[in-house]
Order: C-alpha cells, then structure tokens, then sequence
C-alpha cells in the first residue's frame, strides 16, 4: 500500500474511534485508547478535534511520568506542559525516562527552566538540573556550569553537581580539569568531586595521572599485614564508601549502583584479609560474571564493560551503569580484559586508617539473622 494510502487508513479508523461513543470502556481507558491511537495517526491535527484534546490534557493530568506521557508532549509540541516535562526531568533524573525528559526541554525550547533550576535556590533541584543539563548535552545550558563551579557564594554540593555535569562524560574536557588540578587552580572543596571524576575517566592516562595527583597514601602504603593491624572504625568506613567512589560501581546498604558485585552481604563471604586484597589487587581475582570485556563495532567504537549475550545481540553494561545493546552482526572483536573493571589504586585516595574504617565496615555487612 503506497504511505499516503496507508495513512488515509489509519486516519479513518482513527476518525471512527473519535467519533464511537466507546460507552464501554471507563474514562482512563477511553481517553489512553485515543491516545494510543493519535499517536499513530501520522500527522494527527490535534488542533482539529476538541475531542481528542480532552482526552489528551486528561491523559497528561492522569498520567504524569506515564508510558505516553513525554510521546504525546513530544509528538504535539505541548508547550504548555513544559512544568511537568521539568518536574520528571528534574525527579527522575538518574533514569532514562530523567534523560529524555531533559532533551524534550530543549527541544521545546523551553531550556531557560532548567538554567534557572540550575540558578534557583533549591539546592537539592538546582544540583539535579546541573544533571539534567548534562543530559541534554545543549551547548547553551552547558555555557551556564562553569559560572556556577566558580561562584564560591553557592553551596558545594550544587558547584560539585555542576562539576560533574560538565567534566563528567568527555576526557577531552577532563584533560582540561586534570590541568586545573594540577596548577592549583581549583577550589579545595571541589577537590573530592573532582578526583572522582578523573579516577572515573574512560580515559586510562588521565586515571592514571589522576592517581598520581590524590593519592594520599603514597608509595609507601602499608602492606596487608600491617593494615589488618589497624581497628577501624565502621560509621566512618560507611560515610568512605559514599565519597570514595565505591558507589559508583556498588551497592550497598541500601546506596549505589549495581555494575559490580553487590556487597550488603559481603562480610559472610570475605574476610577482612580478602577485603584487603580484593581493593588492593582487584586484578588478582576477578568474580566471576563480572569480567570486563572490551568490544569493538565494525564503526570502530569501542565499548568496555561487562556483556550479557543473547541470540542475535550482545548486552554491555558499562561502568556507571549505563547499558546498550549491540547487534552482533555489528561486532568486529571481542576481547576478555585481563584486568578487573575495578581500578587498581583506588586505596590511594585514603589514608591507610580510612581504608581500616572501609573494611571495617564492608567486614560488618551480613545477612540479618
Ligand atoms: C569502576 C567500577 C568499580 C569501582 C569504582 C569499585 N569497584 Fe569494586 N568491583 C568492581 C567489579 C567489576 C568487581 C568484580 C570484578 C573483580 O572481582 O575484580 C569488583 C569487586 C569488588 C570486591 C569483591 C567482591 C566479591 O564479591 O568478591 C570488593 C570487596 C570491592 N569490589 C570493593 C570495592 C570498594 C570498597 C570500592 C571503593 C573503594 C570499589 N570496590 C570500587 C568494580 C568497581
């Protein structure tokens, strides 16, 4: 059927949904039904039918964060909504849904909301819009971060959110950071969300050089033996944990992401010894199911991460989280890395009596009971 055929057809079905009293059905249902079904009417003229825009504006009053909702904004240009666009943008920001949200924004050109979030007072909102920015990835919005990392009037978690939002994704700019670093330049209370995202980078010679630059512990850093001789203390180790960026690839204790082993049990399976071991050398023994690999597309792009496979495709769930899917007919090579996708090093961001509080408290994690 030729497309202009196709569509006259699905415009007349749709024109008879509109016009049956659909009596049947209860109202939500009704009004999801025809949204369903504009949605698939390529070129709907929303504007033409006062029908359908009740039954859209409830759908989006009924339905806000729901499986249509940002569709129907998109698909109709709904400027009006933008708030409620801003609000998912903004409380859902760690999850794709935040992400898209976030882009919708400036495609409706309504960005200006999240720059002034990003402005406002609210400390909690203004540091996710900084995410929210980096979502986008809007050249603009992301003009507004260095401003905010500058002005030492704000509160440090805002300026570190915005840190983040803009050195977070690019080694090109975290080899800029990594310079600021170095000449002294930056501000010692962004220090700590700094060094977190250079020991993250994807970029080997800027963690490396990273390393070089926080490591408090120094070359001479006590052997295991000596470490197991220190007490630490767990409520420290705990607050360690969240600000020494196990979390980025852990969970425990009800924070963190899940892309390495969880660990809320972990002190049933290693002894301190073993825990030792496993955040000196993580390349020494790697769990199992959880080796790295490294995947290059016949595009050339390259992906690290732990895969998954199914049938046709390759599921890789990289460091942070993020997860793609890969056709395997789109795979040139794939390597088994002979590292852990856990940084060797990551010790040399404590001092050797807060790597004790850290295992004290992973050593304290146990099934309840
Ligand atoms: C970049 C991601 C990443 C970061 C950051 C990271 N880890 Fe890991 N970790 C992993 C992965 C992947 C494994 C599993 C592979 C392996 O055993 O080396 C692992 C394994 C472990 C294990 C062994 C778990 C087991 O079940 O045997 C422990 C303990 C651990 N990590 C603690 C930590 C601590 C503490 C920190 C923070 C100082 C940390 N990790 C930071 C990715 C990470």
């Amino acid at each position: 059927m030729p497309a202009s055929r196709r569509c006259a057809a699905t415009l007349v079905a749709g024109a008879m949904l509109l016009a049956l009293p659909l009596t049947a059905l209860g109202d939500e249902s009704r009004d999801a039904l025809i949204v369903e079904t504009i949605l698939r009417i390529e070129g709907f003229d929303l504007a033409g039918s006062t029908k359908a825009q009740g039954a859209v504006e409830r759908y989006l009053k009924n339905n806000w964060a729901g499986e249509r909702y940002l569709d129907l904004v998109e698909r109709f240009e709904l400027r009006d909504e933008a708030p409620g666009v801003l609000r998912l943008a903004l409380e859902q920001v760690d999850s794709p849904a935040g992400a898209e949200a976030a882009s919708l924004l400036v495609t409706l050109g309504k960005g200006e909301l999240l720059a002034s979030t990003l402005k406002g007072k609210d400390e909690t909102a203004a540091a996710r819009a900084a995410q929210a920015i980096s979502h986008s990835g809007d050249a603009a919005l992301m003009n507004e971060l260095p401003g905010v990392i500058a002005d030492s009037a704000r509160p440090v978690a805002i300026r570190s959110a915005a840190l983040s939002a803009l050195y977070g994704k690019d080694p090109e700019k975290q080899s800029r950071l990594l310079a600021t670093v170095k000449a002294g330049d930056l501000d010692k209370d962004l220090r700590q969300t700094a060094s977190e995202i250079l020991m993250l980078s994807r970029d080997p010679e800027i963690r490396k050089e990273a390393k070089t630059l926080f490591a408090v512990g120094g070359a001479d850093y006590p052997s295991i033996s000596e470490l197991l001789k220190l007490k630490g203390d767990p409520a420290r180790g705990k607050q360690l944990f969240a600000t020494k960026t196990c979390l980025v690839c852990h969970q425990a204790g009800g924070v963190g992401i899940n892309f390495g082993p969880g660990l809320s049990e972990i002190g049933d399976k290693l002894d301190r010894k073993a825990l030792y071991l496993a955040i000196l050398q993580p390349d020494a023994g790697i769990s199992m199911g959880f080796e790295g690999w490294e995947v290059v597309l016949k595009n050339k792009a390259k992906l690290v991460g732990i895969i998954e496979e199914t049938e046709e495709n390759l599921n890789i769930t990289m460091i942070g989280g993020a997860k793609q899917t890969v056709a395997k007919e789109d795979i040139e090579t794939r390597t088994k890395m002979k590292q852990s996708l856990m940084y060797q090093g990551l010790h040399q961001l404590m001092t050797p009596a807060e790597l004790a509080d850290l295992v004290e408290y992973l050593s304290s994690l146990r099934k309840a009971g």
